[in-house]
């Protein structure tokens, strides 16, 4: 990055998150982590100083109006501007369609559809004041195709509601300098998928051109170039990290 940023990463706790946070913080961004998970993002906020660079950890529940307010205050409050928000923050659910409850399926959607739109609504105005901003909202490859082998379309259609969101944010935003995009990775070995049977995983893998799951890093990296200057003319972009799966 050319200049110092500021970057929110919810979700920033562990996994692609944390990958995330470790990169921007090693390009020099100063970094807001925000989960729910508040002592892992403390520790993870502990290790980036240790480190050299700058980070924030923030309680917030994505899902909750009032926690995302405090999110951008409290980013506000330590370090004065907000320049890239990346919406990390997930959750799965896996099963069935007649399995799933009610609010299993209300859960899901709070989190990852209500979330980004909430965490969006609260930084556009202050994105839009200084006409410069960076929005990257975390999919998946179950947003374009649908449920995998394991059943799980309610993920997926909450991922599908995600890049729709982005694409037509991404519209709205860029009259205002606010460059937004989305990532539909595909299996990634983190704590999200570490219950996958030998089986399930084999059989995900099987459909992989590249035969192996993606390292957390390798999703940081392409969100990284997403809210970076090198990519300062790609807007609304729904990038596949996904070892070729996608591929025509
Ligand atoms: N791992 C994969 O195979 C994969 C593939 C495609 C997309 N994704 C997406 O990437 C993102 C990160 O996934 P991951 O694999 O690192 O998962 P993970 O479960 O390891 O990490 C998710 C993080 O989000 C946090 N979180 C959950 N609910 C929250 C809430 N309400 N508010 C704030 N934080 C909350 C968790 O505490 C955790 O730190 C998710 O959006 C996920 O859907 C993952």
């Amino acid at each position: 990055m050319a200049e110092k940023r500021v970057a929110i990463v919810t979700g920033g706790a562990q996994g692609i998150g944390l990958a995330i946070v470790r990169q921007l913080s090693q390009e020099g961004a100063a970094v807001v982590i925000g989960d729910v998970q508040q002592a892992k993002a403390q520790a993870a906020a502990d290790q980036v100083a240790a480190a050299g660079g700058q980070a924030i950890a923030v309680a917030v529940d994505v899902s909750r109006e009032q926690d995302v307010a405090a999110l951008m205050e409290q980013s506000l409050a330590a370090y004065g501007q907000i320049d890239v928000l990346i919406n990390n923050a997930g959750i799965v659910q896996t099963g069935p369609v007649t399995a799933i409850t009610e609010s299993a399926w209300e859960k899901v959607m709070q989190i990852n559809v209500k979330g980004v739109f909430l965490t969006c609504r609260a930084v556009l105005p202050l994105m839009m004041a200084r006409r410069q901003g960076w929005i990257l909202n975390m999919a998946s490859v179950a947003g374009k195709r649908g449920g995998g082998l394991l059943g799980n379309s309610c993920y997926a259609a909450s991922k599908g509601a995600v890049i729709a969101f982005t694409k037509s944010l991404a519209r709205e935003a860029a009259p205002h300098g606010i460059i937004v995009n989305a990532l539909t990775p595909a299996l990634t070995d983190t704590q999200m998928t570490s219950g996958l049977s030998d089986e399930q995983r084999q059989a995900i893998l099987g459909q992989i051109p590249l035969k192996r799951a993606a390292k957390a890093e390798e999703v940081a990296a392409a969100a990284c170039f997403l809210v970076s200057d090198q990519a300062s003319f790609i807007v609304g972009e729904i990038m596949d990290v996904d070892g070729g799966l996608m591929m025509d």
